[in-house]
């Protein structure tokens, strides 16, 4: 089990270069196989689910390799339309494969995604956002099979916007004929992004970023590059870190509104933020008072990525912080954890309610989670004494290189890949 220690008390100060964005990349991956081409993509993250997004690029024919940060892949050459278990239960989001394998082939046979450590997530919006577009989707066995006679433009309206679907009926309605127009789409950045890619791969589309994207036609292009954006939830990471620990960090290379929402509660809190058009310099002396209530929504509503960040940021806040979690109903995960530190967090339903403490004591944690693993490591920067935080293979899910990214900064922090877990 591979496990963190983090000797808290030291303030960061600091210019850091944020990684590029794990939920734009994935999305970006599976779509770079909706016509035979080879594409470029620049600023990727090497991360455990790009690997996998890798894996699954090959076992279906392309190819793709990786050199740093440049990822190529060549999808001429697919030849294979399922995705085998093993393949799917390494990344639970790679039933966005599902939409640009149909797009391409026509068909497709994935192993059903099942839920994860967030709760049930099904994936009804994106079967449903598929038939309407033509594909007739069966579940067997654990599996999904799908095949169409030719997709056709359809209006599809999502009941909730969930990302994944409108990612999926995007990718979908590449390989359609005719109009689509997805109402109540979500409106996150990755989706722009994903938007950006589409166009470049030949694409005509529009309305990423609003509530309404219409996709009305497609000329393949044979080769494309593109550069992946930063990653919002690793730069609100990095500002809860600061505002936790205390110190002076600038966050460059970002886009600053894509995570306003977290800075903007960051600074109501008593850090002192400087906004420039591409960075974000975040001063804190450690000494934050209570936000007024955070309440996660779909973007432009405060990210549920950044909630166990934020939390942890809040435990010395003077006075009372209240959460409420909208979009997934198993996000407090990380609140037992953050008790180990003397936190006072009390928990019911949907709403946790943490009252500030004077010190956050040390102690053995377990990361449960991707978000709720680096909240760990949020808290123990601001914490007395040396914590260990265990099973951090759900936080290199999300974040490259996070011990090197807080080790430029001045943080005291270790990472020993194979550590056994005593009792903890
Ligand atoms: C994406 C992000 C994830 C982020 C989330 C919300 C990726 C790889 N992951 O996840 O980091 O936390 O957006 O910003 O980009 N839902 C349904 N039926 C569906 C689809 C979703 O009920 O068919 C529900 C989910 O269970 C959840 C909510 O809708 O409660 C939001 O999910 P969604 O926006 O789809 O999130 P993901 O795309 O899975």
């Amino acid at each position: 089990m591979s496990v963190w220690k983090v000797s808290g008390g030291k303030k960061l100060f600091g210019d850091i270069r944020i990684q590029g964005s794990k939920n734009a990349v994935l999305p970006i991956m599976a779509a770079a196989i909706i016509t035979g081409c080879e594409t470029e993509l620049l600023n990727c993250p090497q991360l455990s689910d790009v690997e996998a997004a890798m894996a699954i690029l090959r076992h279906l024919g392309c190819k793709a390799e990786r050199d740093g940060d440049t990822v190529w892949i060549d999808s001429r050459g697919m030849n294979r339309t399922d995705i085998p278990h093993d393949l799917m239960r390494e990344m639970r989001s790679s039933v966005i494969f599902l939409g640009a394998i149909l797009a391409r082939a026509h068909e497709a046979a994935l192993s059903y995604p099942g839920g994860c450590e967030l709760g049930a997530r099904p994936i009804d919006l994106h079967l449903e956002a598929l038939r309407s577009l033509g594909a007739e989707i069966s579940e067997q066995g654990g599996s999904l099979y799908c095949r169409d006679k030719g997709l056709k433009g359809a209006r599809i309206n999502l009941s909730f916007p969930s990302v994944g679907a409108t990612e999926n009926a995007m990718l979908a309605a590449c390989g359609a004929e005719g109009e689509t127009v997805i109402t109540n789409a979500a409106k996150e950045p990755e989706i722009i992004d994903l938007q950006d890619f589409l166009r470049k791969l030949g694409a005509e589309i529009t309305g990423a970023g609003s509530s309404t994207i219409t996709i009305s036609g497609f000329v393949p292009q044979e080769k494309i590059g593109h550069r992946v954006m930063t990653d919002r939830i690793v730069s609100a990471t990095a500002l809860c870190c600061t505002a936790s620990a205390g110190g002076c960090v600038t966050l460059k290379g970002v886009v600053p509104a894509y995570f306003e929402t977290v800075t903007s509660v960051l600074e109501s809190m008593g850090c002192e933020i400087e906004r420039r058009s591409t960075s974000v310099k975040i001063t804190s002396d450690g000494k934050l008072h209570a936000p007024r209530p955070i309440v996660t929504r779909p973007y432009p509503g405060f990210p549920t990525d950044a909630q166990p960040l934020l939390m942890a940021a809040s435990l010395k806040a003077a006075g009372t912080t209240v959460f409420t979690e909208n979009i997934f109903e198993n996000r407090y995960r990380h609140v037992p954890e953050l008790l180990r530190f003397g936190a006072d967090i009390s928990v019911v339903g949907r709403v946790a309610v943490v009252t500030g403490v004077n010190e956050l004591i040390a102690a053995p944690v377990t990361a449960a989670d991707l978000r709720g693993g680096a909240a760990l490591i949020t808290a123990a920067l601001g914490a007395r004494g040396l914590t260990t935080v265990y099973d951090t293979g759900h936080v290199v899910r999300g974040y490259d290189d996070f011990d090197k990214m807080l080790l430029s900064l001045g943080a005291d922090i270790s990472y020993d890949p194979e550590t056994l877990a005593s009792v903890v």
